[in-house]
């Protein structure tokens, strides 16, 4: 097989994931995902993370294949979560003599999710590992994505291998470096993977990125997607703006609406947006679209506006599942409008409140309630929530 380098002596040893429907059996990954390691051969051989278990032969096999019966004398773990775990017993059960690398916080996760490790390296923030040529040192970045999640800097060559952070869904279809690939099409995957998967941790990962910053850097090795040389401020910066919740000038319209009067007053509400010159409008049906897509662009824009019919008096349940979800990310500094539909008994606007005064999001504009089809009067104050919005984006 291909052996991809980042040096001489630093191999990519990663696996495209194009079978599974759901990462996390949550997210939806139509253009699959990759799972990165990397292995260092000095005087002494380094592997940091592994991979998902359905690939522990193959990776074994890429293992044997560079290292022509030689042993790996440390795995480093950046992330016990199993997309990256998964191979570790079978690394150590290969390797016996193997020394695991992980933080305080690193071995009572191995120890609960797989066994109790006999060699063991506990790193403190700061440490170093020296092993030939290369020196390694571990940095704590909390909660991106788990407690015990930290990174490791390659001193030597300038490498940070970053677990999660800067990784993307989709597959490495080829290309394995940003400048190999186009990067186009990893702008909605990393921005998928970033809101999805570490957006309830932004503030971990701000924390993270000010702690990092004075590293010399001249490539980002990732546990998923494309490993960064070429376009390190593109995804630097990306990293900077979405954990900071900065967003851009547009609406994110979701709807709840099981006859299609509550689309209707979407559709009225989008119109007047784009007569008003806002161009980002994206409207979603909620019960079509899988809330993985909706809630990156909630992050991306800087309006949302939520449409519920009534349902049993309560908001319509695929809308309640996307509302509780965005509320677990924490996401803030939103417009929020709202509007909903009923034919006998209120419950979607009511609970659509409910969530404003929940989230703390400044709610804009007049909510919007009609009974069955949309009339003129609301149709009418549905024109008013839409020039409200537009007012408050800036919009001509
Ligand atoms: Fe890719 Fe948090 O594991």
């Amino acid at each position: 097989m291909h052996q991809v380098k980042l040096t001489a002596n630093i191999y990519y040893l990663g696996f495209n994931d194009r079978r599974t429907h759901l990462f996390e059996n949550i997210w939806p990954i139509p253009y699959g995902v990759a799972y990165n390691s990397y292995l260092i051969d000095d005087s002494k051989v380094a592997l940091i993370d592994t991979v998902d278990r359905q690939f522990i032969e193959d990776y074994l096999d890429a293992i044997e294949e560079i290292l022509e019966g030689r042993p790996v004398d440390y795995l480093i773990l950046n992330h016990v979560e199993p997309d990256h775990s998964g191979a570790l017993r079978a690394v150590t059960a290969r390797f016996p003599n193997i020394t695991l690398v992980g933080n305080k916080k690193t071995f009572p996760l191995v120890e609960n999710m797989y066994f109790k490790p006999v060699n063991v390296r506990e790193v403190a923030d700061g440490d170093t590992l020296t092993i030939g040529a290369t020196t390694l040192s571990f940095h704590t970045v909390p909660m991106v994505h788990w407690p015990e999640t930290m990174v490791t800097y390659d001193r030597t060559h300038e490498i940070l291998f970053s677990g999660d952070a800067f990784g993307s869904f989709g597959t490495l279809d080829g290309g394995v470096f940003d400048d190999q690939l186009n990067l186009s099409f990893f702008e909605e995957e990393a921005m998928r993977y970033f809101t999805n998967i570490v957006g309830k941790y932004c503030p971990h990962t701000q924390r993270a990125l000010a702690k990092l910053k004075d590293l010399s850097i001249k490539i980002i090795a990732a546990t998923h997607g494309p490993l960064w040389r070429d376009n390190l401020e593109w995804i630097l910066s990306r990293y900077r703006k979405w954990s900071a919740y900065q967003a851009e000038v547009g609406a994110v319209i979701v709807y709840g609406s099981m006859y299609g009067n509550t689309q209707k007053m979407a559709e009225a509400i989008a119109r007047q947006l784009a007569i008003r010159g806002i161009k980002n409008i994206r409207i979603y049906d909620v019960s079509k679209t899988h809330k993985s897509y909706i809630i990156s662009d909630i992050f991306k824009y800087k309006a949302f506006i939520a449409g519920s019919c009534a349902y049993n008096n309560e908001l319509f349940p695929n809308m309640e599942s996307l509302l509780t979800h965005i509320a677990h990310t924490g996401i803030k500094e939103r417009y929020l409008s709202i509007f909903g539909n009923y034919a006998w008994s209120g419950g979607g606007v009511k609970n659509l409140r409910k969530f404003a005064a929940e989230t703390g999001w400044e709610l804009v504009g007049e909510p919007v309630e009609e009974q069955c089809s949309l009339k003129p009067a609301q149709f009418e104050a549905c024109i008013r929530l839409a020039d409200a919005v537009a007012d408050k984006l800036g919009a001509a």
